[in-house]
């Protein structure tokens, strides 16, 4: 097969069949493509799509790139999770330990930043020691031990998805309906749990900003799963605003640990506890969502879901004093307060252009080796629909040096539209 009579094939809207779409993955898994082909193959797709036959095609060839795991040597239901990718979206840190303490087993594969979004592996590593790269047979051991282990993709899972993720993060290929399903659900389904509940964002901080498209993205993942038989749930949620208050690695653990301590409320924590929820129903825990709300909340409330989370630092090589001494995180040398110019109400964030600042202060990558910065980011100080008054702090940004503050509260402060109007912010829960 000539590759390049594939490329030109998808860039002018034809299908590709099973067969081609095979020799695309194998190119990519054994390395015979060079990176500009793959690219180009990619920008295709992004551009003219994929059906539902090739969606599905791509999946099952990903995630038979590498490893198909076998889970049954962890007792019990295996409930696992992912998001489409937001900014200052925390949940799995929250909702891991929180359903772990609750009894269901977590073996939870994470990725690392994509974009101007976070990742939750680049989050963990900001825990001084902390081992992400668990094989699979320690993971395993770890999780019939303590119910949790959160961890990167190993080399041998889905080894096609890891190298074009890496690929789609710097040629400007994230934001594709079929590309972000093959992604998320090759590595779920290689992955081996048997239940999946899916987080899919939409608006100006998703790679979907539409509710269509979000609702789009979420059927084709969820009849991909249930296809592979596994029970699948997908939850729209908003990304119209920064989900938490912090962005950025430690500060995104941070917001976490004061969650699971139980001294902060808000739309993060209501996220993460309804995504919890309907893994809890999944994973035979509780019932139904109220039961599981009222069981995660206990476990707040009496430091259960800390205390794992505590462990889970503990079995993976980190220092869990983190979690009362935050002074142990990596400390950024330089901070800068963004002031309101203008008073008003906050109706709109470009949330996307809120996550770009967080890249440029150094906590993601421009390109595939950047070096990240650990303890840059955000806080945010407002949010959509507050009335602010000139003067007051909208946001802090820290970072290693001042032009990296500088150049960043300037993408903040053009990211913020103040108005004299009201907002029209987007529901917390779209539909399940
Ligand atoms: N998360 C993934 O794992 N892949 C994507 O493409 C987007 C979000």
């Amino acid at each position: 097969m000539n590759f390049t009579d594939l490329i030109i094939k998808k860039r002018n809207g034809g299908e590709l069949s099973s067969e081609e779409i095979d020799f695309f993955i194998k190119g990519v898994t054994e390395r015979s493509l060079p990176d500009y082909q793959i690219s180009a193959m990619l920008m295709a797709i992004c551009i003219k799509s994929l059906n539902y036959r090739e969606t599905a095609d791509l999946t099952m060839a990903m995630a038979h790139s590498g490893r198909v795991l076998d889970l049954s040597d962890i007792d019990g239901i295996k409930v696992d999770k992912h998001s489409t990718g937001g900014v200052a979206d925390t949940t799995t840190l929250i909702l891991a330990p929180l359903t772990a303490s609750l009894g269901l087993k977590v073996i939870k594969m994470s990725g690392r930043g994509l974009g101007h979004t976070g990742g939750t592996i680049d989050k963990l590593e900001s825990i001084p020691g902390f081992n992400t790269a668990l094989g699979i047979t320690r993971a395993a051991e770890q999780v019939n031990n303590i119910g949790i282990a959160v961890m990167g993709q190993t080399e041998d899972l889905a080894p096609a998805d890891k190298y074009l993720y890496a690929l789609r993060d710097v040629t400007g290929t994230v934001e594709s309906i079929p590309l972000i399903a093959a992604s998320i659900m090759s590595k779920k389904l290689a992955a081996g749990s048997d239940a999946i509940v899916l987080d899919v964002k939409y608006g100006s901080g998703a790679f979907m900003k539409t509710l269509e498209d979000a609702q789009a993205l979420a059927r084709t993942m969820v009849n991909i799963g249930l296809s592979a038989g596994k029970k699948t749930t997908a939850v729209i949620t908003p990304m119209d605003r920064p989900l938490g208050d912090n962005i950025g690695n430690s500060l995104e653990v941070i917001e976490a640990i004061e969650i699971l301590k139980g001294k902060k409320d808000g739309r993060l924590k209501r996220v993460a506890l309804e995504l919890a929820a309907h893994m809890l129903v999944l994973g035979g825990i509780a019932n139904d969502r109220d039961t599981a709300l009222y069981l995660l909340d206990k476990n707040i409330e009496n430091g259960k879901g800390l205390e794992k989370f505590e462990e889970m630092i503990n079995a993976q090589g980190g220092d869990p004093n983190v979690c009362e001494d935050y002074s142990l995180f990596p400390q950024p040398k330089c901070s800068l307060c963004i002031k309101a110019e203008k008073s008003g109400c906050i109706t709109e964030i470009n949330t996307t252009d809120i996550g770009r600042a967080s890249v440029a202060l150094g906590a993601g990558r421009l390109v595939k080796d950047t070096r990240l910065d650990l303890s840059a980011g955000i806080i945010m100080h407002t949010t959509l629909g507050e009335h602010i008054a000139v003067g007051d702090i909208i946001a802090e940004v820290f970072a290693a040096d001042s032009e990296k503050c500088t150049a960043a509260s300037d993408i903040i402060s053009k990211a913020i539209t103040i108005s004299d109007r009201e907002a029209e912010p987007l529901p917390l829960f779209g539909e399940v």
